[in-house]
């Protein structure tokens, strides 16, 4: 039996739906929903199933995810970095190229696919890189590319993006191939200038005075000053009020969106100092003054999209004393729910724009079709949250490899307790219901 044609009802919840929080049943069919409705109103299924009252909303939508595989598959791969996104509540990530080797032609574009396709067990859709022949870039949009991510802190694959130059080529190309180019804003140049200036070990003291938030603010100003009208230019995790502001007014001319991290939210650089490499992940964890200052852009409504940057790296990459040698990232699939949900508690966010941010906005951001929202017709993509739930993150429990996390053992409020992926159970209270290769692979529309 196709296990596409089972229908189900989900029954006793709370869903997020049309704006609103209210008691209803969905009934699922073909892996899609057919109908939200009073549970009495459903029409019968083959299965039931119980959400124990609580919180029904869309599967969350993760924009910035790191699944390595490929040469990097000793740090994650598509069953693991799913598996994650699943336990997380994740139902689609967009995955990144920085991988071995680059997602940076068609060729290697088709080959991750194919890879993604027999091992995710949530949907994976791709971030390219630039390409050394720039023509690939429609090539690879019209074979499903979400975006172009342009590394503005070291080269990745052959292109040096961060002269000026060769940015506004590979920008203009963007544009003509009608792709959203996907920014991490870091002046790369300098950066790397003033690091080499060092003849010792680089300590975190000197790290963060490189890796500032003016170099976050210049990079992303040289961005918008390249791409001009038309071209879609997402930012990843901005970090800095600066930077922000000057995205808030660019806003007004051109298409443009950003992303903030659960760990920018969370940590500050004392944190980072207590912690030490675990914690490190680039651009830095600001002070304390950053930190506030990104929660109150977040309540205002300043900012589209929460993403994990989930980068999972091997705990012996993570150990050192040099910080420019340590392996930059965190591994946040697993986290981000519980603790924005935690800081929902806490009065710092707001329920409905947090969940927002983690489905539908970042659906619309990159065109993902038929996703982020509860209603019929969307694909049955479904996260059931417990969100009085109290629990300590354990980063041993992890399904990604990375088994570290700067926020292991913290105690968090609200947890996802099952995840469906067009209608599929994939993760039940903690366990992976999934064999690898039922996630689909996205492309945007
Ligand atoms: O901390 C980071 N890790 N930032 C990045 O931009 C890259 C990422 C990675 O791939 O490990
Ligand atoms: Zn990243």
């Amino acid at each position: 039996v196709n296990r596409l044609e089972t229908s189900i009802n989900l029954f006793n919840l709370k869903a997020f739906y049309a704006g609103r929080i209210s008691s209803c049943g969905i009934h699922i069919e073909g892996g899609r929903i057919a109908r939200i409705a009073k549970e009495t109103n459903l029409p019968p299924a083959d299965r039931r199933i119980d959400c124990g009252g609580h919180l029904v909303i869309p599967g969350l939508i993760d924009c910035h995810v790191h699944l390595r595989d490929l040469g990097f598959s000793y740090k994650e791969d598509f069953y693991t970095g799913t598996a994650a996104a699943a336990a997380g509540g994740f139902t689609s990530v967009l995955d990144m190229p920085n991988t071995s080797p680059p997602t940076d032609s068609p060729q290697r574009l088709a080959e991750k696919m194919a890879l993604a396709q027999r091992k995710a067990i949530v949907n994976v859709g791709f971030h390219v890189a630039p390409p050394s022949d720039p023509a690939d870039l429609s090539r690879m949009r019209l074979n499903g590319a979400f975006s172009c991510k342009f590394y503005l802190l070291k080269p990745m694959g052959n292109v040096e993006v961060r002269h000026p130059d060769v940015l506004r080529d590979y920008l203009r190309e963007c544009r003509r191939a009608k792709m959203p180019a996907t920014i991490h804003a870091e002046d790369g140049l300098v950066i790397e200038r003033q690091l080499a200036a060092s003849s010792s070990a680089i300590t975190l003291k000197r790290f963060l005075q490189a890796h500032t938030p003016e170099a976050e603010y210049r990079s992303a100003k040289a961005v918008l000053e390249t791409a001009g009208v038309g071209t879609k230019v997402h930012f990843c995790h901005i970090t800095s009020c600066k930077a922000l502001e000057l995205i808030g007014r660019a806003r007004r001319k051109m298409r443009i969106s950003c992303e903030v991290t659960p760990h920018h939210l969370l940590l500050n650089d004392r944190e980072l100092e207590r912690i030490g490499p675990v914690a490190l992940t680039v651009p830095p964890v600001r002070p304390e003054m950053e930190r506030q200052r990104l929660l109150v852009a977040c309540q205002r409504g300043s900012i589209d999209v929460l993403a994990t940057d989930h980068a999972p790296h091997s705990l012996s990459e993570k150990l050192g004393e040099d910080y420019s040698k340590i392996a930059a990232g965190i591994a946040g699939l697993e986290t981000a729910l519980p603790l924005v949900l935690t800081l929902v508690k806490k009065g710092r966010l707001r329920l409905k724009p947090v969940i927002e941010m983690l489905t539908s906005k970042p659906a619309q951001v990159f065109g993902i079709r038929n996703k982020g929202v509860l209603r019929p017709g969307a694909d049955a993509d479904i996260t059931v949250v417990d969100t009085r739930r109290r629990f300590k993150i354990r980063a041993s429990e992890f399904k990604s490899k990375a088994k570290h996390s700067p926020f292991d053992g913290w105690s968090c409020i609200g947890r996802p307790i099952m995840t469906f992926v067009a209608g599929r159970l994939v993760m039940d209270h903690g366990e992976m219901m999934a064999n690898p290769g039922e996630g689909a692979i996205l492309r945007p529309k």
